[in-house]
């Protein structure tokens, strides 16, 4: 009997012992195994019963049920001592200084290209026009031909192009896409298009090889110049404000008969004369007229019954404008300094 209280006794200082020095949750489940297993040290005491005298047995089953309960008590102490260690550990290791500077995530500008486009397709829009594009890489025939520039026109040379082949070339301009859209034949057309177009020109402060243009169109019955002067002077306030006049300039364009150009009164001075408007109190800002009878039979339209109007306006000149730029280049060079201020 005593001999049993005895081997209790030492089970259990070893079990303190070794849960004590346990350093983590195996160690400890290892622990619970070898003395409170199936096959446990503890369990083995227990099997040895048969050896024991019945009216002795309930005392040594009670030592040996207690023995375990305090085993798991230790156990129990340890395992909640070690979470909290590891968890500690974790948020030590997992520590965020709220007071750090943050890294800046550095957000990229839209281009005052962008801008001013979205700005021009806001007002079509907003007139009924659908918004179109067009390849950039065109044929000779939609970029010159059915534009009334027959081969040898000497406005085929101011637009001095890319050829890719003969008949296949860089377009110098948005109008082969009037040509395409007037040949689906939907009628009636309210159109833009804006893209990229291609010009062999040196680089300077207000030319570039590859720059882009809007084009407009519209075709229906009994469409007058008075339409076109109407729709032309709303979009002039509309992206130069309320007080910007327009005024006509006589031209010639290949495709439209009449042409004409638009100026429209320096929004810098109002239109008294200043440095940004060269002391003219004008800036031309687009070319337009009426679609021309020979195009209109061209893109297989009769022109007794149809007729409208189209214009070209260039976005890097609307940009440079709005946002007072003095260099084009600087549109293309991607300065960071320079495209974060808009
Ligand atoms: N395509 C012309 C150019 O590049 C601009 C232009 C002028 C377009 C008059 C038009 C227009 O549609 O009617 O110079």
């Amino acid at each position: 009997m005593s001999g049993i209280e005895e081997t209790l006794r030492q089970i259990e200082q070893e079990a303190d012992r070794q849960i004590a020095e346990a350093k983590g949750m195996d160690a400890l489940n290892d622990i619970r195994v070898a003395f409170l297993g199936k096959k446990g040290s503890l369990t083995s005491v227990l099997k040895s019963m048969k050896d024991v005298s019945p009216q002795d047995r309930p005392q040594v089953g009670k030592w040996v049920n207690d023995a375990r309960a305090r085993i798991e008590q230790k156990m129990e102490e340890n395992r909640a001592k070690l979470e909290a260690e590891l968890m500690n550990r974790r948020l030590e290791a997992e520590k965020i200084d709220v007071t750090m500077p943050a890294r800046k995530q550095r957000i990229g500008h839209r281009h005052p290209n962008t801008i001013a486009l979205e700005e021009v397709e806001r007002i079509f829009v907003g007139m009924g026009y659908e918004v179109i594009e067009g390849p950039e890489i065109e044929y000779d025939d939609y970029n010159f031909t059915k534009l009334n520039i027959p081969a040898n026109h000497p406005a085929k040379d101011e637009q001095d192009t890319f050829y890719i082949t003969d008949e296949i070339l860089l377009r110098t301009q948005t109008s082969p896409v009037q040509a395409r859209i007037m040949e689906q034949g939907r009628l009636p057309i309210r159109m833009i298009a804006p893209g990229r177009v291609f010009r062999s020109d040196e680089v300077d402060a207000t030319h570039s090889p590859s720059f882009h243009q809007i084009e407009g169109l519209v075709i229906d019955k009994g469409i007058t110049f008075a339409d076109l002067k109407g729709t032309l002077e709303v979009f002039a306030k509309e992206l130069f404000g309320e007080n910007t006049k327009t005024k006509f300039r006589p031209h010639h364009f290949p495709f439209t008969e009449p042409s004409a150009e638009m100026d429209v009164s320096c929004f810098k001075c109002g239109g008294k004369g200043c440095r940004f408007c060269k002391g003219e109190g004008w800036i031309e800002i687009l070319g337009c007229g009426m679609v021309h009878p020979h195009v209109l039979e061209m893109c297989g339209l009769d022109p007794k019954e149809y007729g409208g109007f189209a214009f070209g306006v260039g976005l890097e000149r609307i940009a440079l404008l709005k946002y007072e730029i003095d260099d084009m280049r600087l549109l293309y060079e991607n300065d960071i300094r320079f495209l974060s201020q808009f």
